[in-house]
């Protein structure tokens, strides 16, 4: 069996993330993680907040709180969250860790030795009142096209032109509001990407074919605008801090690695944290460090993430000399929009995490997102589109299906799985149909095509109603009481078999069906296409109870409160 890494982008600790931002990355980077150790696969699946940054000092400050204390929060805060939708990471870590710290730190001494690093000086906004650098976002004043006075010297918000500071009319600082400032001059650590500009081109070059064309053609695309040297060092205080080591000059003047740089290290950091929570995990190395051949890796992001996974981290790794696993495979989305506008995190428009786990369970989203995967293109999200579908598929379709058969068998033979009848030409027909979709099912979750797997779900959910509804055991049972138990125990199988198979999407509600049958040793992960066809792993006399209503069906009412409290059209 393979052994898989897993990660999925790493959300920016600046606040609750929207549902965008979920099936973009962390969600079906789970449902994947899920399905593989489902199949018995060795799986690793790490993720952690990206904690350093401009941003996160910017959102400490307007909280009051010293940085160090608002992200441990808001680290806290997601991590909640994450649990609610049921993501099972092996772990979620933190960017700002001691591991991560040591590993940036030794990746950039490497890339330094091996002559990719090289000190430059540069002209940067320093403002005396707050005794410090002023990063770009930092100075603020009047845009000089449109006249807004609150540009920031890296962007105005109004126009949306792109600035230098220098460019502000009337700049400030936006920490103390000091209009004293300076430019000086200033020295920063220089990534040498030019330099492995050819290297990259022929390891992208490697495995471009197997990527999905949304990576690969963006990928592409920043290799023929050329590899760019970058500054990968910021005056700020919150951040990886550059080595004293080899920069005692920079290191004594506090500044710190970009957040970009830090961050994808941050895959290696976090797995270090996990095995230093637990000793058994301790072979962490294997799955980064000369890994062998049956380590496969799988990155999960949105397309904004492409050009840093495919070209600048991996240029980092590859120059530093040292054989750290590189991506295998980069399974890149599109836009989840929000009535075909943007969600927003700042304009605060569209449905974040917390508040869809506050309305309904983690199990509704999970699948109306995968569902609705933006893979081949941008999806939108509506209220319409999702209460229709969650009324549709998973309340009709699956929910209604198991109660339905689960109660009426109570009613009319007990609280056991009833015995009696042969399976004829029905059933034989129903198991070639199942062991079919199941096997679309599984070539579309290794293929990562979510949408299609979740077609393949639903499908496998209707041919039980359809063999109901050509059986009608509440007719059936009129005129032939051994025939309607073995429709019944056929359609409890079939709910058995939902229980296993849906898991990777609906986590909560496949433990509610496994468990409403009691079952001796029901440890099965997985059921083979045999073991399907023959419809029988729940035998006649296997006590059961009849779960509560899975899914509730959504009302008018939902929709309209739903559209009254989220806004309902593009802003
Ligand atoms: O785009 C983002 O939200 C970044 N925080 C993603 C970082 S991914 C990785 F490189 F760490
Ligand atoms: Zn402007």
């Amino acid at each position: 069996m393979a052994r898989h890494l897993i990660t999925s982008a790493l959300p920016y600790i600046n606040g609750i993330k929207h549902l965008g931002n979920m099936v973009g990355s962390m969600l079906p980077a789970d449902v994947y993680s899920r399905y593989l150790r489902q199949r018995g696969h060795d799986v690793l699946y790490i993720c952690a907040t990206d904690e350093h940054g401009t941003p996160a000092e910017l959102a400490a400050k307007e909280q009051g709180l010293p940085v160090a204390e608002f992200c441990a929060r808001a680290h806290d805060a997601q991590k909640a969250v994450y649990d609610g939708f049921a993501l099972a990471f092996d772990y979620f870590g933190r960017s700002s860790s001691p591991e991560n710290v040591e590993i940036t730190q030794h990746f950039a001494r490497k890339l330094n030795e091996n002559g990719f690093i090289e000190e430059r000086a540069i002209r940067q906004v320093y403002s005396p009142a707050d005794g410090r650098f002023l990063p770009d976002r930092y100075v603020e004043g009047t845009c000089p096209h449109c006249g807004y006075d609150k540009a920031r010297g890296d962007q105005c918000e109004n126009c949306t032109r792109v600035l230098d500071p220098t460019d502000l009319i009337n700049p400030r600082s936006a920490i103390s509001g000091s209009t004293e400032l300076e430019v000086r001059e200033t020295k920063h650590l220089f990534l040498l990407q030019s330099k492995l500009q050819h290297e990259v081109e022929a390891w992208v070059a490697r495995h471009e074919d197997d990527w999905p064309q949304l990576a690969s053609s963006i990928a592409r695309k920043w290799l023929t605008e050329g590899l760019h040297d970058r500054a990968i060092t910021r005056d700020l205080d919150w951040g990886v801090p550059v080595p004293a080591d080899t920069w005692p000059e920079l290191a004594a003047e506090g500044k710190v690695f970009y957040v970009w740089f830090d961050a994808p290290i941050e895959y290696i950091g976090a797995t270090k944290e996990w095995a230093d929570q637990d000793p058994e995990n301790r072979d962490w190395k294997a799955w980064w460090y000369e890994a062998d051949d049956t380590v496969r890796y799988t990155e999960f992001m949105a397309k904004d993430n492409v050009p840093f996974h495919t070209v600048m981290f991996p240029a980092t790794e590859l120059g530093v000399r040292e054989p750290w696993k590189k991506v295998d495979y980069v399974k890149a989305f599109n836009w989840l929009t929000y009535y075909g506008g943007k969600f927003s995190t700042s304009q605060k428009r569209g449905v974040f995490t917390d508040q869809a786990l506050d309305i309904l369970p983690a199990d509704y989203w999970r699948y109306f997102l995968i569902a609705n995967a933006p893979e081949s293109d941008d999806s939108s999200f509506t209220w319409e589109h999702f209460t229709a579908t969650v009324n549709k598929d998973l309340a009709d379709t699956l929910g209604n299906f198991v109660n339905r058969v689960l109660s009426f068998s109570k009613k009319r033979f007990g609280e056991e799985v009833p015995a009696g009848g042969e399976p004829g030409e029905a059933e034989a027909r129903l198991g070639e149909e199942i062991a079919r979709l199941l096997a679309e099912y599984e070539e579309q979750m290794e293929a990562l095509q979510f949408r299609k797997a979740a077609a393949a779900l639903r499908a496998l959910w209707s041919a039980g109603n359809s063999y109901l509804e050509e059986k009608a055991p509440w007719l059936e049972i009129k005129t032939d009481k051994e025939g309607a138990a073995l429709t019944l125990r056929t359609a409890m199988n079939l709910i058995h078999l939902y229980a296993v198979v849906s898991e990777p999407l609906i986590p909560a509600t496949s433990a509610a069906m496994r468990g409403a049958f009691a079952l001796p040793d029901d440890t099965a992960s997985w059921v083979s296409a045999e073991e399907a066809k023959a419809l029988a792993a729940v035998p006649a006399g296997t006590p059961f109870t009849v779960p509560p209503v899975l899914f509730a069906k959504l009302t008018d009412e939902d929709l309209a409160a739903y559209k009254e409290r989220f806004g309902g059209e593009e802003g």
